[in-house]
C-alpha cells in the first residue's frame, strides 16, 4: 500500500486528539493526555511552529501514524533535532515505523543542509523502536540508567541513538569508539 506523509493542518486538531487519546502508548510515560491539553498544545505551536513540525503517516487513505519533529530552532546553532514517532496500534509491525524513520531522516537532512546529526531516545524495553533505529542506520550512542519514569513509580533505562549525515550519505554506520579510556 502507498504511504504518504502530510503536514499537520489546523483542521486536524480533533483527529490529532483522537489519535493521541484513543490509542495506547505503553512506552511514552505515565502522562495521560486529554483533549483540552492537545488543543492548547496545538494553539501554542507544540506540534507545528518555529521549533516543531508534525506529519501524519497516511496509509491506504487512513491516518495510521504521526511524526513530530522538535528542537528544530536549535539546528542553526549546531543542535540536533529530536522526534516522536507513533504508529497506531492496528498498523504496528507492518513496516510503517521503519519506513517513517527513513523518511523523516531524509526530510531533516534535506530541509536543513547544515544539520550534522539527528538524535532519538527510547525506553530500554521498547524492542520495536530499538530495532527500528538500527535497521534505519542509527547507532546506539548512550545508555542512561534509571532515566525514564514509567507506570506506578517504576523507572526504566533510556537508550539514545543517532545518525550522522556522513553515515547517511555513505550508507556506512560508524559506531562510537567505546574503548577510549
Ligand atoms: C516503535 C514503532 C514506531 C515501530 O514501528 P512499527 O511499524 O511497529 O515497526 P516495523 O514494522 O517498521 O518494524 C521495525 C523493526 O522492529 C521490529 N519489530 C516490530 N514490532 C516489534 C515488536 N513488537 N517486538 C520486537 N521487534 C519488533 C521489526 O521486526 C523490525 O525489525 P527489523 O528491521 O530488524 O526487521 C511502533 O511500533 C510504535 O509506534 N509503537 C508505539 C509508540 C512508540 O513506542 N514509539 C517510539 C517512541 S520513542
Amino acid at each position: 500500500m502507498d504511504t504518504t506523509y502530510r503536514r499537520l493542518a489546523a483542521s486536524d486538531t480533533d483527529y490529532l486528539a483522537d489519535f493521541l487519546i484513543n490509542e495506547s502508548w505503553p512506552f511514552h510515560g505515565p502522562t495521560v493526555l486529554d483533549r483540552d491539553t492537545v488543543r492548547r498544545r496545538v494553539r501554542e505551536g507544540f506540534y507545528d511552529g518555529d521549533d516543531s513540525r508534525t506529519f501524519w503517516i497516511i496509509e491506504g487513505g487512513e491516518r495510521a501514524g504521526l511524526i513530530r519533529l522538535f528542537d528544530l530552532s536549535d539546528v542553526p546553532h549546531g543542535g540536533a533535532p529530536l522526534f516522536d514517532l507513533r504508529i497506531g496500534g492496528a498498523h504496528r509491525g507492518r513496516g510503517l515505523g521503519g519506513r517513517a524513520l527513513v523518511w523523516l531522516t531524509h526530510y531533516l537532512f534535506t530541509e536543513f543542509p547544515e544539520l550534522r546529526r539527528i538524535e532519538g531516545t527510547t525506553r530500554q524495553d521498547n524492542r520495536a523502536m530499538r530495532r527500528t533505529f538500527l535497521s534505519s542506520g542509527y547507532v546506539k550512542e548512550a545508555h542512561h540508567r534509571d532515566a525514564w519514569p514509567g507506570e506506578g513509580g517504576r523507572v526504566h533505562d533510556a537508550v539514545g541513538y543517532a545518525i550522522l549525515r556522513r553515515d547517511w550519505l555513505s550508507g556506512v554506520t560508524t559506531p562510537p569508539d567505546w574503548n577510549d579510556e
